[in-house]
């Protein structure tokens, strides 16, 4: 086997740009292949480095010890699981249904796995890690980690929209919609920790505390906004197949709404998304370029509020994170501003001595080429003051504007960034060892491979990098035309709620001996002693008016209290968001 760093000395020597399109081909053409088996290699029953992990298990990776990977973590799965449902319906390779229906199986069984972080209904499901056999994790740990379940959901989701397509809707019915809703379910709600509270409220507080808990890394326990980002993916394209499926799909596209409000609050005025809002770090982390990627939707064009790869702000942040390691890591002195270096996660990173990743690098050149895809099947590109110094890395007199593919301005434009997107290929070209291997890091002064070999999450990138590289469009997801709600709902729901503007909100439900409680103090958040009667003075209607906080998502239920004896209604809660000014009316049916 020819080693791959023979490619990259052409480039190293000579400076120029031009060679980056035959090193990303060629090394892309040996390791595709490699990255498949290596990556399948790591998923059970029968793979071969996977040997004692369930069907369907991915193991992060095979190592053992220092450190031992040799887990089944639920982001690293549905990740790698996104990129083989992706493989399949995308037509690209048929022979992956039967790990598919694995992965299925697999998550159905360990949903149901109590662990550290609860039973299924009690946040269970935000646990991050499992034994392969699929039995709880009861170390220590960073948890829960919110992005796994929004994954999960999104990898199932993409499956069953291809098995809709099939007319398979009563496999989609039955056997994924139930995997997926509770997934869903932990994501509008994120039972949360300690769990005395029976259902949170919402408002910012709330939201804060729905997205925060450890981050992808496992180390800042904050609101992250991968986690948010995927989330609001996972919520939106939920509730479309909700519909799809006759199911309720309200609580979800109202609680997509007011994650996408919570998306923008991580923008930073300094051009880039701040990826956790605690840890104290500068913010510069793959973490949003990861989030970029995995909320990929061309049919979305250069959208700045779902971040989508071409966006301005996406672009900025890109030029941000990179810019980071650039003075940082000895293998990345005296590589020019135009040309791709080593990345790792954040630049403060200090684990397994704080080297690059190579998913992180890949994850570069996939936003840019996802980028490109864009940029082509709309047949133009702008230029932003927010984006305008990213382009100008690439030719200094670019002014801000839009421009048509028929100029030499999008040719060239468009021609530097295919290349800049290659140049991290061939960084990572350079520093893969000649079997091909891809480990978690690289170092930073010598480029060898440390930490956890075979990562499998490795494997999964560069696929994916490959594919879009490739041109290949994911299924869309829902992002295009969302615009973020006009008054974000910023009044805590559960705190004081005083002193906020409020409006009249009538409840009329039929019944017998009603009472209502809900997630903000004027529902006497959520205290069935102390839930509000409501009168029958227009029976078999039971009715209350009550002032609300203005602008505010809230959740809540009726209760029938008799003989004392309390009912609550049928999960989930019901939802609301009260409007502006003025009042309004909800009519509901017991559940
Ligand atoms: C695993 O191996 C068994 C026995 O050879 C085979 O029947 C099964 O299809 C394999 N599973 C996958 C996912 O390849
Ligand atoms: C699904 O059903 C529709 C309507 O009956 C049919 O036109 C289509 O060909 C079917 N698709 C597949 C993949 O069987
Ligand atoms: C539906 O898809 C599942 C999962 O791959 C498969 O087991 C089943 O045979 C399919 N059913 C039909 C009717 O195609
Ligand atoms: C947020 O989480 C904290 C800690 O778990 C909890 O005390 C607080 O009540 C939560 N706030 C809301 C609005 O749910
Ligand atoms: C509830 O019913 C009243 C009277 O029938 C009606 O005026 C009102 O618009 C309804 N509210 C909603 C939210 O449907």
């Amino acid at each position: 086997m020819v080693r791959f760093s023979a490619f990259l000395t052409l480039f190293a020597l000579s400076g120029h740009v031009f060679c980056q399109s035959s090193t990303a081909d060629q090394y892309f053409a040996q390791e595709s292949p490699i990255a498949k088996a290596n990556l399948l290699a790591n998923i059970g029953p029968n793979g071969s480095k996977a040997q004692g992990s369930n069907s369907g298990i991915v193991v992060a990776s095979p190592s053992k010890s220092n450190p031992d990977y040799f887990y089944t973590w639920t982001r690293d799965t549905s990740v790698v699981f996104a990129a083989i449902i992706d493989q399949f319906t995308l037509g690209l390779d048929n022979s992956l249904r039967s790990q598919i229906d694995n992965f299925v199986g697999s998550q159905a069984r360990i949903q149901q796995v109590s662990n550290p972080s609860g039973s299924i209904t009690t946040g269970g499901l935000g646990e991050p890690k499992f034994n392969v056999d699929e039995t709880a994790f009861t170390g220590a740990w960073g948890r829960p980690q919110r992005d796994g379940p929004a994954l999960r959901a999104t990898a199932m989701i993409t499956w069953g929209n291809f098995l809709l397509g099939e007319n398979n809707s009563t496999y989609v019915q039955n056997t994924l919609w139930p995997i997926i809703q509770r997934d869903l379910d932990y994501v509008v709600r994120a039972k949360l920790e300690p769990d005395n509270v029976r259902f949170p409220a919402q408002g910012w507080s709330y939201l804060l505390n729905l997205t925060s808990r450890f981050d992808l890394w496992e180390e800042v326990s904050s609101s992250s906004f991968f986690t948010t980002a995927v989330q609001h993916r996972s919520l939106r394209q939920g509730a479309a197949l909700a519909a799809k499926l006759g199911q309720t799909s309200s609580t979800y596209s109202t609680q997509a709404d007011n994650v996408l409000c919570f998306l923008q609050s991580y923008w930073n005025t300094a051009g880039y998304m701040t990826a956790n809002t605690g840890g104290g770090r500068s913010g510069k982390d793959a973490n949003t370029v990861l989030a970029s990627i995995h909320t990929f939707d061309a049919a979305a064009g250069c959208d700045a509020v779902t971040f989508q790869p071409c966006s301005d702000r996406a672009l900025s942040n890109l030029l941000n994170y990179v810019s980071a390691f650039r003075s940082i890591y000895g293998i990345n002195s005296g590589i020019p501003a135009n040309q791709g270096v080593a990345t790792g996660r954040y630049p403060e990173d200090s684990y397994m001595g704080g080297n690059p990743w190579y998913l992180a690098t890949l994850a570069v050149s996939e936003q840019l080429e996802d980028a490109l895809i864009v940029w082509k099947q709309q047949g133009s590109l702008q230029i932003t003051d927010t984006s305008l110094a990213f382009f100008q890395l690439f030719s200094s007199s670019v002014s801000t504007g839009t421009y048509a593919a028929s100029t030499s301005t999008f040719t060239t434009l468009t021609a530097a960034i295919k290349n800049y997107a290659d140049s991290f290929v061939g960084v990572v070209a350079k520093f893969t060892p000649a079997n091909g291997g891809l480990a978690e890091q690289y170092d930073r002064n010598n480029g060898n491979p440390v930490s956890a070999v075979d990562l499998t999450w490795s494997y999964a990138a560069t696929l994916t990098a490959i594919d879009a590289r490739n041109g290949v469009v994911p299924a869309s997801w829902g992002a295009k035309g969302l615009t973020v709600p006009a008054q974000c709902n910023r009044n805590t729901g559960g705190g004081g709620g005083g002193g906020a503007d409020t409006v009249s909100v009538t409840f009329n439900i039929f019944g017998e001996n009603i009472f209502l409680t809900g997630s903000v103090d004027q529902l006497q958040n959520w205290s069935p002693d102390n839930a509000i009667p409501l009168n029958a003075d227009n029976y078999p209607t039971w009715s209350v008016t009550v002032n609300l906080p203005a602008n505010t998502g809230i959740e809540y239920k009726y209760i029938r209290k008799f003989n004392g004896a309390i009912t609550w209604e049928a999960d989930p809660n019901d939802m609301l968001t009260t409007p502006a000014s003025g009042s309004f009316t909800e009519n509901d049916t017991w559940r």
